[in-house]
């Protein structure tokens, strides 16, 4: 029996999927589109059609599989959604290790909150990863004002937040989902090992890339008006925007040691993310 790896394309999904490999779990791949995928990531890879628009690929997706990997991609409908997880149940899916946000409990409005009370209500035994702000936010969405303008552009004012690194996230997902007895109704808050601001962020990649890095501190308007005249998409930008204001007025700056509890290890340092990704911020 194997596990399901959903968002496998994605950022979190695919270090996920490398983890298990590298222990030696049997993986099948969620993609929306196989054909791509095994172009763009190779055959060694399984993959399988998931798509939660299209609810005829959860029973094939779900074929021969005993665990999964959860993420949900924001643009989704929870109708959707909620359908593959009671579908996961009807198939007497045994564990979801599901990708949340850190401090979800306290903030009804967002979907986590309602995602993870549906898996609750499923009765599916859960992990619920509750992630961090990810430091590949900087070499995803903050990249191209990084090489275009030298700047990291979000308005997140003075705040701090706890930069959480993807592949700390999914060492705790790997493990969750192989050692799982050990993780079944766990809520962990994922972050890394210190809560910093965007300046000190700024300073600290000038200093081990070597070229001038700075940021711009924005307020909500100016970025929105920016991102729109750059052509996003206003629903992504006003996501984009609310994830800045938390971290503005103080509610991301919290550490936990649960990396540490799990691993035994300490989670990765920024410095160490800056270093790994050197080749993607050189211009
Ligand atoms: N960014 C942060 O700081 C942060 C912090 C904590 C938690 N999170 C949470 O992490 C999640 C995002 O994770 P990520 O960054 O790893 O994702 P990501 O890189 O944005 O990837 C999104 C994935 O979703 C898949 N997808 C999109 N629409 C789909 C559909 N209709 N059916 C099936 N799959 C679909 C995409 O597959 P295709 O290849 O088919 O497009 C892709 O693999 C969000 O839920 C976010 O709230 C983010």
């Amino acid at each position: 029996m194997s596990i399901l790896v959903t968002g496998f394309t994605g950022n979190t999904g695919q270090e996920v999927a490398k983890k298990l490999v590298n222990i030696g779990a049997s993986i099948v791949c969620a993609v929306r589109n196989p054909e791509k995928a095994r172009s763009l990531f190779g055959a060694d890879y399984k993959y399988v059609e998931l798509d939660y628009t299209r609810h005829e690929t959860f029973d094939i997706a779900l074929e021969g599989i005993e665990r999964i990997f959860l993420m949900f991609p924001p643009e989704t409908q929870f109708s959707d959604f909620h359908a593959f997880i009671r579908k996961a149940k009807e198939k007497n899916i045994r564990h979801i290790a599901y990708l949340s946000v850190k401090d979800v409990q306290f903030m009804p409005f967002i979907p986590h909150y309602k995602n993870e009370k549906e898996i609750i209500k499923c009765g599916i035994p859960y992990t619920f990863l509750r992630a961090g702000y990810f430091m590949q936010n900087l070499n995803l969405f903050l990249l191209d004002e990084i090489l275009q303008n030298d700047r990291i552009y979000v308005p997140a004012g003075k705040g701090k937040t706890s930069f959480t690194d993807v592949r700390d996230i999914a060492e705790i997902a790997a493990r969750s989902l192989t050692e799982e007895d050990n993780h079944f109704g766990k809520k962990y808050p994922i972050t890394g090992i210190q809560a910093i601001d965007f300046y000190e962020v700024a300073r600290l990649m000038t200093s081990e890339l070597g070229r001038p890095i700075q940021y711009s501190n924005p307020t909500a308007k100016e970025f929105k008006a920016y991102m729109l005249a750059k052509g996003l998409d206003s629903k992504y930008i006003n996501v984009v925007t609310m994830l800045h204001m938390v971290t503005k007025i103080g509610l991301a700056k919290g550490i936990t040691d649960i990396y540490h509890q799990v691993t035994n290890e300490q989670p990765t340092g920024i410095i160490t993310y800056i270093n790994d990704y050197r080749d993607t911020f050189m211009k």
